[in-house]
Order: structure tokens, then C-alpha cells, then sequence
């Protein structure tokens, strides 16, 4: 392997270390520490997930990089430092915030994400850039840990945030796995393929999680994946619901009460929608109908089609012929 890969990946663990120590052990760490127990974060998650606390000096980081030995350029390459354009100096990227390790499916730390510890504070994450190391439309945060869990249940749960990763698997759910702040690509949908065509959605419930979970939702499918959507009551993400209902409930009533994708497409294309005018119920039964014809499942497209005959107390024959010829134009 590459001399300077391997330093890069050398200072992350050191930091880590580091940043963990500043995080339990120090008085520095203290705010920083006080703000995660307070949200919910046991120590177990703390060692497990290996958090930690970046203090808030200009060059803390760069100075103890520098006197271990690393090359600065090189630091800089692995995005943890920042060159100074004016006196080229050097700066640390992540000062005075929660650092999440960013680790890849061997285990090695390559990355991190730090949080603002403030409220309001801009960026709240800040995520090291890409690298050499580091490719976002590649990593899945937490795969390292979640692949045994994933491949065990055959199922795999999939988060916007590091800390819906984190509290669901405090509440047992270990099979969770993040995207780095990016909608899902085609290398993460392969990467998951390759342990389970399962995946349940766990996105935030607000606007955007909703539309993003719509699109991952589409790829997943699409690439052949089974697909559910969990649903949470409005405006909450999975942190903040198992912070409210404990781990027990979001099992059994959010992962263990997804939707099917149909169903899921049945509720979003209403989003934003008055069924009682007469037009935009019409355009809503087309886009539903339309979803049935690309269903493979005979029995699925029955029982969906059933479902609409009924709620709009329209004639199954001609709700099955509508769907007919949506799978002829397909064809
Ligand atoms: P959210 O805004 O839902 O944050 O972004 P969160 O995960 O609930 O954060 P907490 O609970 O307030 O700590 C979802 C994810 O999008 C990425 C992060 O991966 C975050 O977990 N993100 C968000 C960023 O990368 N940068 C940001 O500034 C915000
Ligand atoms: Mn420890
Ligand atoms: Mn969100
Ligand atoms: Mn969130
Ligand atoms: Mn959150």
C-alpha cells in the first residue's frame, strides 16, 4: 500500500484516540460530553462508535501531526488539516466538535464527521472532503459493524443521520447503516446488494425525508431490492423517536410496522393532493395504476388494484383494464 495512504490512515487513528481521551477524560471535553448524555448517547455507543472531542485550537491537530513526524502536505491530502493560502501556515479542519469516525468495510478510520456542539451553529456536520481514502458515493457509515448483523437478518435498515445510526442501535437494531450526507448512488445500492436484497428506509420524517426516501426507494427497487419504508409521526427523525419512545416501540412500531414501497408510493403521490376534486383524484388513481403495472407480482398487483376499486369505489374490471394497457405502453 501507498506510503502516504497509510499515514493518512495512521493520523486518523491517532486522532481518534486522541479526540476520545478529550472527549470522557478532560475538562475541555466536559460541554461536549455533557451535550451527548443529555441527548441520549450511552457510553457504550460512545465506545462502540468510538466518538470523541476536537478542541477548539487553531492548530492543535497540525502542531502534534507536525511533531510526531507526519508530513503536513501529506495531513492535508487526508483532509484533517488546512493550508493557509496568505502565510501558509498550517490549520486544523475540525476544531471544537463531536468527532464521528468514518470507518471503511475494513475497519480502518478514513474520515471523520464533526458536529457544531452549539445549537445553530454552521455547518452542524462537518465532514472531511474526499480523499484518496475517502469516497462518499461509496461509504456507508457503519457498514463495517452492521454488515455481520445485516447479512445474519437478511435486512438491512438504512438512515440519513450518524446519530439515527448510533440510537438505533442502542435500541437493538444493529443492522443500520448511513449515507454521508448524499441521496443513495448506485455503488451503495450494489455494495448492499451484495449482503441482502432487503432494506427497509428509515429517513427523517419531514419533507425532505420523505422525497429522499422516494428516490431511494426507486433505486433500491429498481435494482431489485425489496423495499419498505418506515413511517414516523411528522417532524421527528429515528434519534429523536426512540429518545421519546424507547427501542422496544421503534422496533415493533416503526421498523416492524414499515410499509411495503407500494403502499409507501400510495400515501406520497396523495402528498400535496385534494382527492375531493374530481381532477386530481383522477391523476392520482393514474399515477397509482401506473405504479401496478410495473409490479411483477400478479397477487401484489391484485391486491393493490383491490384497494383502490374500493377506496374510490371504482369497478375492479375497469381499474385492470387501466393497468393492462399501462403495461403495454411499458412493453
Ligand atoms: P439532519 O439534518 O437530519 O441531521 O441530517 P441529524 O442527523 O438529525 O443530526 P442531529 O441529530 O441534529 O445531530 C442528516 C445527515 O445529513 C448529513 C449528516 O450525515 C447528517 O447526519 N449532514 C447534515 C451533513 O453532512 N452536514 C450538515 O450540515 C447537515
Ligand atoms: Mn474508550
Ligand atoms: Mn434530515
Ligand atoms: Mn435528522
Ligand atoms: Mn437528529
Amino acid at each position: 500500500i501507498d506510503p502516504e495512504l497509510s499515514q493518512i490512515m495512521e493520523a486518523h487513528e491517532l486522532l481518534q484516540k486522541l479526540y476520545h481521551h478529550l472527549l470522557l477524560h478532560t475538562k475541555e471535553g466536559q460541554p461536549a460530553l455533557e451535550y451527548l448524555r443529555g441527548r441520549g448517547f450511552t457510553d457504550e455507543s460512545l465506545e462502540k462508535f468510538g466518538i470523541g472531542y476536537a478542541l477548539p485550537a487553531w492548530d492543535f491537530a497540525a502542531k502534534m501531526l507536525h511533531k510526531r513526524g507526519y508530513s503536513l502536505p501529506v495531513m492535508e491530502k487526508g483532509g484533517l488539516i488546512i493550508r493557509n493560502e496568505r502565510d501558509g501556515k498550517y490549520f486544523d479542519r475540525f476544531r471544537d466538535r463531536i468527532m464521528f469516525p468514518i470507518i471503511d468495510i475494513k475497519g480502518r478510520i478514513i474520515a471523520f464527521a464533526g458536529r457544531a456542539v452549539r445549537k445553530g451553529e454552521q455547518p452542524k456536520y462537518l465532514n472531511s472532503p474526499e480523499t484518496p481514502l475517502f469516497n462518499k458515493s461509496t461509504l456507508l457509515f457503519n457498514l463495517h459493524q452492521a454488515r455481520g448483523p445485516i447479512r445474519k437478518k437478511q435486512q438491512a435498515v438504512i438512515f440519513e443521520g450518524y446519530a439515527d445510526v448510533i440510537s438505533a442501535d442502542k435500541a437493538g437494531v444493529q443492522n443500520g447503516i448511513a449515507t454521508m450526507g448524499t441521496s443513495i448512488t448506485p455503488e451503495h445500492v450494489q455494495i448492499i446488494k451484495r449482503l441482502t436484497d432487503n432494506v427497509v428506509i428509515c429517513y427523517d420524517s419531514d419533507q425532505a425525508g420523505i422525497t429522499a426516501a422516494f428516490r431511494a426507494g426507486r433505486m433500491l427497487s429498481e435494482n431489485g431490492c425489496e423495499v419498505r419504508v418506515a413511517q414516523m409521526p411528522e417532524g421527528l427523525d429515528p434519534d429523536d423517536y426512540i429518545n421519546q419512545n424507547g427501542g422496544e416501540k421503534f422496533r415493533r412500531d416503526v421498523i416492524g410496522a414499515s410499509l411495503t414501497f407500494m403502499a409507501f408510493k400510495m400515501n406520497y403521490f396523495r402528498l400535496n393532493k385534494n382527492l375531493q376534486n374530481e381532477g386530481e383524484k383522477l391523476a392520482y388513481i393514474e399515477e397509482v395504476i401506473k405504479e401496478i403495472s410495473k409490479l411483477e407480482n400478479a397477487v401484489e398487483k391484485d391486491l393493490y388494484l383491490r384497494q383502490l376499486s374500493e377506496e374510490f369505489s371504482l369497478s375492479l374490471d375497469a381499474l385492470k383494464e387501466q393497468e393492462r394497457q399501462f403495461r403495454i405502453r411499458w412493453s
